[in-house]
């Protein structure tokens, strides 16, 4: 069936986009010309009245879907009552609870405490002061294609894109980066059934980093994301994190697991790195956590985050408005959404598998995801050589189709739409998207 494309932005958007250009920040160029009016679910509504189906959630955000009518009730009774107190200088209910409900969701066995931040930067920034607080230690190792956040802290863990970093050294000493399991492109060049059989990457800390540049028992925190969000959507094989889990163990360093993307039902659990089978000692958590509300937790087991009074604190973290958001959110979640997630993202593994007889692109290329976080790693032949241009054109296409997707990676496109959507919106927005993706191969002469 085929999509009606359209000139979108519309007058007003453009009108808009101008604006926006002469007096926002040029560090964030939006990339997609879409302009928000209002959205409902998984459907967003441009200013010019169009409509789209929404693969993208605010990057991972919307996890109830846009404006869900618990979680807008729950955001109206809170600001009704209060909008901020201050919870480094007084006490809100609100902000216990939240903090309970999390502590009970965070699959440690002896109890947690949480710190509430307002980003997922922030969560970062304080999981790495408090293993290094905790340890004592002030090494951290991190990984490549990593995405942790923009302040100084997690950019220096971060290493997806240089631009991210170009312009702002020196970052934070001590953070050394180590190859991320990923044997569709092998680090190490072998094979992909070589690198699934036994992971060098999983060793690379024993083998290389603490014979050669650090001592273990100088390392605070492993930090890594147990499904690489920016990096392109990689899921790396359940042993290469039980190795990591296992080295933390024998050296006494803390395993952080940077769920800000990946965490709070999306991947079909509450923590993507429960499903690779390991728990970590620290989760960092944000994004869907409040449906769009900013909020941010470090989410620590009970016996670590012991730091001492004003060793840590914030004016508008926990926020009791995020709070209430994030309460009414993991209540939705729980009861109906996570299931969706793993129904609804494998749903959209079996019809990527599907295309891949129609599209070139798709043909050899990496599908892989765990519930709403579903990646498609475009390339144009069995080398895996990055379909860049095409990726770059599909996304701009589904716009004009009414379709809202993003890109990451070098040439990989994510599908994380609302935890909450519907099968029939599934399945028209992946009409939309593969007629964007014939119509950029279409045009690189690949059809
Ligand atoms: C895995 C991960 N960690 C941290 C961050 C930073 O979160 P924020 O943009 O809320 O600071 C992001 C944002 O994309 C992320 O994907």
């Amino acid at each position: 069936m085929a999509v009606e494309t359209a000139v979108r932005p519309g007058p007003l958007g453009q009108a808009i986009i101008a604006r926006d250009d002469e007096t926002m920040s040029g560090s964030m160029v939006p990339r997609y010309p879409f302009v928000m009016e209002r959205g409902l679910g998984a459907h967003v509504w441009d200013v010019d009245g169009n409509e789209y189906v929404d693969f993208a959630a605010g990057i991972a955000v919307n996890s109830t879907g846009h404006c869900h009518p618990k979680v807008v009730e729950a955001i109206t009774q809170q600001a009704q009552k209060f909008l901020h107190i201050a919870g480094t200088d007084y006490y809100y209910e609100v902000q216990v609870r939240l903090a309970e409900r999390l502590a009970g969701i965070s699959g440690f066995e002896e109890g947690a405490r949480v710190f509430l931040s307002n980003s997922g930067a922030e969560a970062v920034e304080g999981a790495i002061k408090l293993a290094r607080w905790y340890t004592k230690r002030q090494n951290i190792i991190a990984f490549f294609g990593a995405f942790h956040g923009r302040t100084m802290g997690a950019l220096s863990l971060t290493a997806s894109k240089y631009v991210q970093k170009d312009g702002f050294y020196p970052l934070v000493p001590g953070v050394f980066h180590v190859p991320y399991n990923n044997p569709y492109r092998c680090a190490h060049g072998r094979e992909e059934a070589a690198c699934h059989a036994h992971c060098i990457c999983a060793d690379y800390s024993e083998e290389t980093l603490f014979k050669r540049l650090v001592p273990p028992d100088s390392v605070a925190a492993i930090i890594l994301e147990p499904i690489q969000g920016e990096g392109g959507y990689v899921v790396p094989d359940p042993a290469f994190v039980q190795q990591l889990r296992r080295i933390c163990d024998q050296h006494g360093i803390m395993l952080i697991s940077d769920e800000v993307q990946s965490g709070v039902g999306r991947s079909g659990s509450w923590w993507a790195i429960n499903r690779l089978g390991v728990t970590p000692d620290i989760i960092c958590s944000a994004k869907g956590i409040a449906s769009g509300m900013p909020l941010g937790a470090i989410i620590a087991k009970k016996h670590i985050m012991t730091w001492p009074p004003g060793a840590h604190g914030t004016t508008f973290g926990g926020n009791p408005i995020s709070c209430a958001a994030a309460l009414a959110t993991i209540d939705l979640i729980e009861s109906e959404y996570m299931a969706n997630a793993r129904e609804q993202g494998a749903y959209i593994m079996d019809a990527l598998e599907e295309m891949r007889g129609n599209h070139p692109t798709l043909k050899h290329a990496r599908i892989q995801g765990m519930g709403l976080m579903v990646g498609a790693e475009l390339v144009l032949d069995e080398q895996h050589t990055p379909a860049v241009a095409v990726r770059n054109a599909a996304e701009q296409y589904a716009l004009a189709n009414g379709l809202l997707i993003l890109g990451c990676g070098q040439s990989a496109v994510r599908f994380c739409p609302p935890l909450m959507i519907e099968r029939d919106t599934v399945q028209e927005g992946l009409i939309r998207f593969e007629q964007s993706l014939t119509q950029a191969e279409q045009d690189a002469g690949l059809l």
